[in-house]
């Protein structure tokens, strides 16, 4: 489906385009975010609606954004309901963001990961207070992330000496980045088909049949990996039981339970993150879109335990960050 952009001033065009976004599975959490916020108030006369779908090339040329708005080139002024896909989580230009960037970029840009600043200490150290890990490696995307979840899962079964321990399972309907090692993790036809054999080590299981999952594990299973509420598999929430049950099937069989949160992260689901309202750690976990409020940013956290592996020159990024253990290197 490919709706792109201005939808006019009108009532029913801006009722047919509402009706698309409440219905496209893509824009779950803006609808009801729509739902919730703007029925009653909608100035419908004076308002666009801006819709650009993934993977499309919107015909509105943005030019100006503030809170909410987007203005185009034209002069024409539209909702942005699109945010970014899920990363303009302070609104556009949130002054607090621009008043922190500017701050830093007159302070210091960038020095390499072979120094560690002050903030990405205090980043790594904040992170860690308030989430399962102990850990955190910093990348620029939600796909460097999630690859840096699924090294880390692979290398502590090598390191653990059971280097054959390589599969990865996902699910049905999940999204992964696109990446060779996210689109083989999320198993998509759609974005595999062209780029070759599916790579070795991934498996794709039913989503929510637990019993699947328990028959499809073995001894080379390495790792476990979903979003607890699924974005592009239509806003489709992992139940607390299904959740648990894949915990305790980690457990009983040292496998590590990767969590993606890169969507449904950074407060979207009223928690911190999505898997808080079901008390079910991971062990690895992939966050990024609104964590940076706009700015491009992702993170890898882990435990000390699942990250045994990832020691210094084992991983890295030029711009990343690099900051596996938050009190050293
Ligand atoms: C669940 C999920 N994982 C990973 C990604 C990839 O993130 P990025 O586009 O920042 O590389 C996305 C992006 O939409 C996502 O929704």
């Amino acid at each position: 489906m490919r709706l792109v952009g201005l939808i006019g001033n009108k009532l029913p065009q801006n009722l047919y385009c509402l009706l698309a976004m409440i219905f496209c599975r893509q824009f779950c959490f803006y609808s009801k975010v729509f739902q919730k916020t703007f029925c009653k108030t909608f100035y419908w006369e004076r308002v666009n609606v801006a819709i650009a779908f993934d993977a499309c090339i919107s015909t509105v040329t943005s030019k100006f954004c503030r809170g909410v708005e987007l203005f185009d080139d034209k002069g024409n002024r539209y909702l942005d309901f699109v945010a970014g896909i899920a990363t303009n989580c302070l609104g556009h230009a949130s002054p607090i963001l621009v008043d922190a960037l500017t701050k830093q970029a007159n302070k210091l840009w960038h020095v390499s990961n072979s120094y560690q600043t002050e903030l990405q200490k205090t980043l790594a150290e904040k992170w860690t207070s308030v989430t399962f890990a102990d850990v955190v490696f910093f990348t620029n995307s939600g796909t460097e992330a999630i690859e840096a979840c699924l090294k880390t899962a692979r290398k502590y079964h090598f390191e653990k000496g059971k280097p054959e321990k390589i599969d990865i399972i996902g699910f049905d309907g999940a999204f992964h980045g696109r990446s060779y090692g996210g689109i083989n993790a999320a198993a998509n036809p759609n974005y595999l088909h062209g780029f070759g054999p599916a790579l070795p080590g991934f498996k794709q299981c039913k989503f929510g049949d637990l019993d699947a999952l328990k028959a499809m594990i073995d001894e080379k299973t390495a790792g476990i990996i979903l979003e607890p509420i699924q974005g592009e598999g239509g806003c489709r929430a992992a139940t607390d039981e299904y959740l648990k049950g894949i915990r305790e099937l980690c457990d009983a069989n040292d496998i590590l339970l990767i969590y993606d949160e890169v969507q449904s992260g950074a407060g979207r689901s009223g928690k911190l993150f999505a898997h808080e309202w079901s008390g079910v750690t991971p062990d690895i976990m992939a966050a990024a879109k609104g964590i940076g409020g706009g700015f491009p940013m992702g993170a890898c956290l882990a435990t000390e335990k699942a990250a045994v592996g990832m020691v210094k020159g084992v991983h890295g990024s030029t711009f990343g960050g690099g900051v596996w253990r938050n009190h050293q290197a």
